[in-house]
């Protein structure tokens, strides 16, 4: 069994490097070991806190982000390997006034209890919709089958995922970076 290694800003200096990351359409410049995973660079340097930390492993989904429009989980990867590379958090997925359509139809159907795991739900959706962008019941129980909700909500994400699949449809907001090469799965 993995050991989970708790989030920390507490860095050893002799260890850190500059990096140039891309997050939120903005790039950063870092002074941090380049092995520390990307989760504790947004949360605690980047105080981006739509990800969360859930179990550190990589098995629960809760720490979800983008890259180069993929879903991945932020909490098992090392900041080098995203170097030069777009990073999108919930923080850059529309806003307040304009929400993306995925967030919108997770608003619209209430589609919460305690709200820790939507972070991983909604980028996990927004990557799943843009490879199948008229899913199956099927499918979509497929795609979030490795999110973890522990508070039961799946019915009402199951009807945010279909409500949201309708509205990009319409309003053609699927693609956050049409350059970026997509994959099926939500991992
Ligand atoms: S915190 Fe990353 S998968 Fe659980
Ligand atoms: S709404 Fe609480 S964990 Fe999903």
């Amino acid at each position: 069994m993995r050991k989970s290694v708790e989030p920390t800003s507490v860095f050893d200096s002799t260890n850190a490097h500059a990096i140039l990351l891309t997050v939120n359409h903005v790039e950063r410049s870092l002074n941090v070991p380049q092995d520390t995973a990307l989760l504790y660079i947004l949360r605690n340097d980047l105080e981006l806190n739509g990800p969360k930390y859930g179990c550190g492993l990589g098995e629960c989904g809760a720490c979800t982000v983008l890259v180069n429009g993929k879903a991945v989980r932020s909490c098992s990867i090392p900041i080098k390997s995203v170097i030069g590379k777009e990073v999108i958090t919930l923080e850059g997925l529309g806003s307040p006034g304009l929400p993306h359509p995925v967030v919108q139809a997770f608003i619209t159907m209430q589609a919460a209890q305690c709200g820790y795991c939507l972070n991983g739900m909604i980028m996990g959706t927004v990557g799943f919709l843009k490879k199948i962008p008229q899913p199956t019941d099927l499918q979509i129980r497929e795609a979030l089958k490795h999110y973890l909700c522990r508070c039961g909500t799946h019915i009402e994400i199951m009807q945010a995922v279909k409500l949201a699949a309708e509205l990009m449809s319409k309003d053609g907001k699927r693609s956050i970076n049409p350059e970026a090469s997509l994959d099926t799965s939500i991992s």
